[in-house]
Parts: C-alpha cells; sequence; structure tokens
C-alpha cells in the first residue's frame, strides 16, 4: 500500500510544542521527575452548571445531528455575549460555532485563500497559523515585533507588509505566547493603516479576552473601529475563560458571507460541534462569570510571583504581561555558557533542552512561535509548581560556565 502522505501535509511541521510535551511524558516514563510549563491550557475544573447543563443536555435527548455551525440557541447566546460585552451588533446569521476555535480559524482560511495569498502574522504568534496557512495554500508573511514594542505589531510594520497579494491578518490579543494584550489606541492605530487597504481581511483571535490582570481593559478591532467590521473575523470561544478546553466550542462573528462560505466547508468536514458541547456551552454564556473571580486572582499571584523569580535568574529577563497565562521571558543571556555535559548553549531550544534534562522544567523554546532568544512558561499551574520549577531552573543556571 502506498501510504506517502500528500505535499500539502509535508509543507508543514510537527508541532513543537507537542514534540517537547512527548519528550517530558517519556522522561516521566523512565521514572524522571518533571514539571511541565508547557501546556496551554486552564488547570481549574469546568464551572459545574456547565457540566449540568451538559447532563440535562444528554437526559434531554440532545444527542442527534445539529445544525451545521451552531444551534439557535447558542448562537442567540453568542449574539448576546457580543453585544453585552463588546458592544457589537451581530445577527445570527453573522455567527459561526466550530469545534473550537481551532477550527474557525482553519475554516476561515481553508474557505477563503487561493494559492499564493499572502496572511500577515505578527511574530511571536500563536503556532498553528502559520500551519495552517500554509495547508491552506496560502504564504504566511511573519513579522516580527520587537519585545521593546512588547512584541505588538506596530503601524509601521503593518503598513510595509501590506501587498497585492494579502488576503489576511491575523491578530491576537491576549497574545499566546507573550501575554501582550492591545490598547484601545495601538488598535486604533493599525485601523488607521488597514482603512487605507480595503481588500485585507482581519481576523481577531480573542480567545484569552477574560484572563487580563489589572486595570487593563480589552478591546476588540470591530469595535474599536466600527468601519473594519465588515471584514473582521472576531473569534471567541470557551476553552480559556470558561475552562471547556476538552469540550470543543469555538465561536467567531463576521460578514454574512464569510460566515455562509465557513459552514460550507464544516459541513463537508467535522459536520457540527457536539450537542452536548453545545448546550453546555448556552449555559456557559448565559450564565455569568462570578467563578472566573478567584482564577484571576490566582492568575495574577502567579504571573507575579513567576515573573519576580525568573527575573532573579542571572540570564533570564522577562517583562509583566497583561493578559493570558503565559510569560514569554529572554534568555540570549545564557547563550555562550557552557553546560557541565560540555556543549555550549547557542540557542533557545538548546536551553530548553537544558531545562529538561537538567532541571526536570518542559518549557517551550521561542523558535515555536517564531521568534527565537526567547521561551513560553505557561503558569496555568499552581504556586507551589511554579516556584518550584523556578527554584529547579535557577539551579541548572547556576551549573553552567561562563566562557568568555
Ligand atoms: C491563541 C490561540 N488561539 C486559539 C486556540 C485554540 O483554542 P480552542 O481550544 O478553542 O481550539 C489557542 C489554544 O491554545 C490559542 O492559544
Amino acid at each position: 500500500m502506498n501510504t506517502s502522505i500528500s505535499d500539502r501535509l509535508n509543507r508543514i511541521q510537527p508541532s513543537p510544542t507537542s514534540a517537547i510535551t512527548d519528550r517530558a511524558r517519556q522522561l516521566r516514563a523512565m521514572g524522571q521527575d518533571v514539571i511541565s510549563l508547557s501546556q496551554g491550557e486552564p488547570d481549574f475544573e469546568t464551572p459545574e452548571h456547565i457540566k449540568a447543563a451538559a447532563e440535562q443536555a444528554i437526559r434531554d435527548g440532545h444527542t442527534r445531528y445539529t445544525v451545521v455551525d451552531g444551534i439557535p440557541e447558542l448562537k442567540q447566546a453568542v449574539c448576546r455575549k457580543f453585544k453585552s460585552e463588546n458592544n457589537l451588533d451581530y445577527q445570527p446569521s453573522e455567527i459561526t460555532v466550530s469545534s473550537g476555535c481551532k477550527q474557525l480559524l482553519f475554516n476561515a482560511l481553508m474557505a477563503t485563500l487561493n494559492r499564493g495569498d499572502e496572511v500577515i502574522i505578527p511574530a511571536p504568534y500563536w503556532v498553528s497559523y502559520s500551519a495552517m496557512v500554509e495547508i491552506a495554500d496560502g504564504r504566511p508573511i511573519i513579522i516580527p515585533c520587537a519585545a521593546e514594542q512588547q512584541f505588538k505589531l506596530t503601524p509601521d510594520k503593518l503598513e510595509s507588509a501590506v501587498t497585492s497579494a494579502t488576503r489576511w491578518l491575523i491578530l491576537n490579543s491576549p497574545s499566546n505566547p507573550t501575554g501582550a494584550v492591545y490598547t484601545r489606541t495601538e488598535l486604533l492605530a493599525l485601523a488607521e493603516v488597514l482603512l487605507q487597504h480595503p481588500e485585507v481581511l482581519v481576523i481577531t483571535d480573542d480567545i484569552y479576552e477574560h484572563l487580563i490582570y489589572g486595570d487593563v481593559e480589552f478591546t476588540t478591532l470591530a469595535q474599536v473601529e466600527p468601519r473594519l467590521k465588515e471584514r473582521t473575523l472576531t473569534c471567541n470561544g470557551m476553552s480559556k475563560a470558561y475552562c471547556m478546553t476538552g469540550w470543543r466550542i469555538g465561536f467567531a462573528g463576521g460578514p454574512e458571507s464569510l460566515i455562509r462560505a465557513m459552514a460550507k466547508l464544516q459541513s463537508q468536514s467535522s459536520f457540527h460541534p457536539a450537542s452536548i458541547c453545545q448546550h453546555a456551552a448556552v449555559a456557559g454564556l448565559n450564565g455569568g462569570r462570578d467563578f472566573l473571580v478567584p482564577q484571576l486572582l490566582a492568575y495574577h499571584e502567579r504571573r507575579d510571583t513567576l515573573v519576580l523569580e525568573l527575573n532573579r535568574i542571572d540570564g533570564i529577563t522577562c517583562p509583566v504581561p497583561d493578559g493570558a497565562f503565559y510569560v514569554f521571558p529572554s534568555c540570549t543571556g545564557l547563550f555562550g555558557r557552557l553546560a557541565p555535559n560540555g556543549q555550549t548553549l547557542a540557542s533557545d531550544t538548546d536551553v530548553v533542552n537544558y531545562f529538561l534534562d537538567t532541571a526536570g522544567v518542559a518549557l517551550v523554546p521561542g523558535r515555536a512561535f517564531g521568534f527565537p532568544g526567547h521561551f513560553r512558561v505557561s503558569y496555568a499551574t499552581d504556586i507551589d509548581t511554579l516556584l518550584s520549577a523556578c527554584e529547579r531552573i535557577q539551579l541548572a543556571c547556576e551549573k553552567l560556565i561562563e566562557t568568555n
């Protein structure tokens, strides 16, 4: 049997995040004590009222095929969410529901890209964006965004990236991996550039919307510049704030023609998100977010502790991010140092592998997010684990020898 894989699939690399998770798992299987700070999911449980709604949905017989891209009750709940939380007016016909935000993005890109179409992706970026663009025959145009600019895209960088082939810009705020949050002013400045290029569509990935700390305000592009709403796909979902990663519900608002095209694609792939999960999501969206208050306090405290501890380590510099549950420190200060096994650390991958092998701490190298010289630490884990991970990293760093 010929099982060679397609050119389409050959274009993409396996996810480096999964590679590090697999390696950590192997080390654990060999009996090593490994702390994994590489995960991208909340460590909190799905709220009880959402679980109860799922049980009720099963008992009520909501166990059959549904319509393609969201039951009417869920589309209504999403419309209410967009109106009350983001001041965005969408009709149910402008809403689509998928099996996670990931599928929304995949649907949008597959439904609109032709060979060679360009998609502007500010780096550091979430690992899947560029892979999805490549699968859809598009060309990812990666724009490195400086740490001094809090890793955010600036209007001049955007302007110089736009060409006649540009189809989409992907914006992610709060960001995975940096935790950076675009302010209203920053979004308005990007909007000024976009208004000069009416053919460019915009995906805003707002999946971390509610995970924001202190008095930082969340805003999204279609909200701050209503003239862009007609060409913006505002993406969100239940995974992060509602601790529903395994339930696989994402939703988006956008222009009706795009929403219809995405549904057409979904109708011939996964068809629809699980019926029970759709009912659970209705309960989630309609049920308020009081459960989030203690979680946000915990994330906030963890972030501050982690940043403090990492900055105590010679060779690591960690900025304070405003949202999500990641920090993205620089490790270039460790480059050139010699490990006890004789290896000189020369890249973020070397540093991350050294931390895994010597400290038993699993992290993700910046290279995975198109931004070498850094690494991502997830603080979706309890504070004691974070503290012992930092202590282990510190001890591993103390074993390194300066060579110059
Ligand atoms: C920036 C970003 N977008 C989208 C997703 C996917 O979310 P979902 O679980 O809804 O597919 C993730 C998950 O890690 C993410 O970090």
